[in-house]
């Protein structure tokens, strides 16, 4: 197969192309949007000074991502990307406590980031710019909501909430992957919009958060208790 070729504006889409990158747009969009209104929701939780600018601070940045996406989603399909995502909003929970918050972030944008790794190599160029740009920002988030979890495991009474927060934020992380092995995932990887399957990025997402469920005493629900498609291979094991 003829590698696929770098395309910079949507003159030289194919409709199916831009139909996919419409669709990445809307669910990066969805992701961004989703996460300043999480972070705004959840400020009056907060219990520190520092704390509470430095989410305001994130707040910010999850705005300007949304902002670059939005640009070029208004190039490629003329419409609002705001408008677009905003009937979606409802999917997510909204964190109602500092320690749902700090699970949120662990999670949720961790996926986003895992997601968004996927893309630093798309054939839309210009999407493959905007993703360097916003994963360097992104890399700070989530190593903040692992730290306050770490923090607050270190005392036995936070467990039992750690450990049922974990498993809610589980499934709302995993959806936002996509459903694996779909004909989208294929063309999309055929058409070098991506690099591999979403299943393969779940996997690599749940191996990541090993290493901080064991120093938190959590534990993976049952596969069926997840309820989201999930390759077979998955493993769920933790490391003794
Ligand atoms: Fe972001
Ligand atoms: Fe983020």
């Amino acid at each position: 197969m003829t590698s696929p070729k770098t395309i910079e504006s949507k003159d030289e889409m194919t409709p199916e192309y831009r139909a996919l990158v419409k669709q990445l747009l809307e669910s990066q969009g969805y992701r961004e949007v989703m996460a300043a209104n999480l972070f705004g929701h959840a400020m009056k939780h907060i219990p520190t000074l520092a704390y509470k600018k430095l989410v305001a601070h994130q707040l910010e940045e999850e705005l300007e991502h949304f902002e670059e996406a939005a640009k070029l989603y208004h190039d490629v399909t003329g419409k609002d990307l705001l408008n677009a995502v905003q009937s979606k909003m409802e999917r997510v929970p909204y964190p109602e406590s500092w320690t749902e918050l700090a699970m949120a972030q662990f999670l949720y944008d961790r996926a986003g980031e895992f997601h968004l790794r996927e893309y630093r190599t798309c054939s839309f160029a210009p999407y493959a710019r905007i993703v360097t740009k916003i994963l360097e920002e992104e890399e700070g988030h989530e190593g903040f909501g692992e730290q306050v979890v770490l923090e607050l495991a270190k005392e036995p009474k936070n467990r039992a909430i750690l450990q049922t927060l974990f498993e809610k934020w589980l499934t709302v992380a995993l959806l936002s992957f996509g459903r694996p092995a779909t004909e989208g995932n294929r063309f999309a990887i055929a058409a070098g919009l991506k690099s591999r399957d979403s299943g393969a990025v779940m996997n690599d997402f749940i191996n990541d958060i090993k290493a901080t469920m064991t120093a938190c005493g959590l534990q993976f629900p049952e596969r069926d208790k997840i309820g989201i498609a999930m390759p077979d291979d998955i493993d769920l094991s933790l490391p003794a």
